[in-house]
């Protein structure tokens, strides 16, 4: 089981490095490390095995989706975070590539301000979780491990 782990990949967009210290009371009081811990141990529990970056930067997040597939991933999990509601070029990454794809927010982002309401990625991933705190993560693992059957 363990060599026969599915390799996938955890994009935390921008402004997560900040989790535990930027808006606690929309995001929570928990660092990004003990999140990537809860991911890894959820991961597990599916016989995934997960690379987890963060990254604050547009071209540098379509730079790891568009090489995801070719690095051997076999799907993603991805909070585009501020991306979620302006980038067309993530849009445009997460539509090209062949790889199944999981969108997840911290917080509800139909319950926020108006501008948070549009996902322009929503309509390329396979699906969306939002609003379940850092449960939309485990849930998110949950997720992709149906679509890749591994659930
Ligand atoms: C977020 C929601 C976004 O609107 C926001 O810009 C974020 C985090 C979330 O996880 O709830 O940075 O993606």
């Amino acid at each position: 089981m363990k060599n026969n782990k599915d390799k996938v990949l955890v994009i935390h967009g921008p402004n997560l490095n900040l989790l535990g210290q930027r808006e606690t009371d929309i995001y929570g009081k928990f660092s990004i490390d003990s999140l990537n811990k809860e991911i890894t141990a959820q991961a597990a529990k599916h016989g995934l095995n997960p690379e987890i970056i963060q990254s604050n930067h547009e071209g540098e997040i379509v730079d790891i989706i568009g090489q995801s597939k070719d690095k051997g991933f076999k799907g993603i999990i991805i909070n585009p975070a501020a991306y979620t509601h302006t980038s067309v070029a993530i849009r445009d990454a997460i539509s090209a590539t062949n790889l199944p794809v999981v969108e997840v927010h911290l917080s509800n982002i139909y319950a926020r301000e108006d501008f948070r309401k549009t996902s322009l990625t929503a309509s390329v991933v396979n699906g969306q979780i939002s609003g379940f705190g850092k449960h939309s993560y485990t849930l998110a693992v949950q997720a992709l491990a149906f679509v890749l059957k591994r659930d």
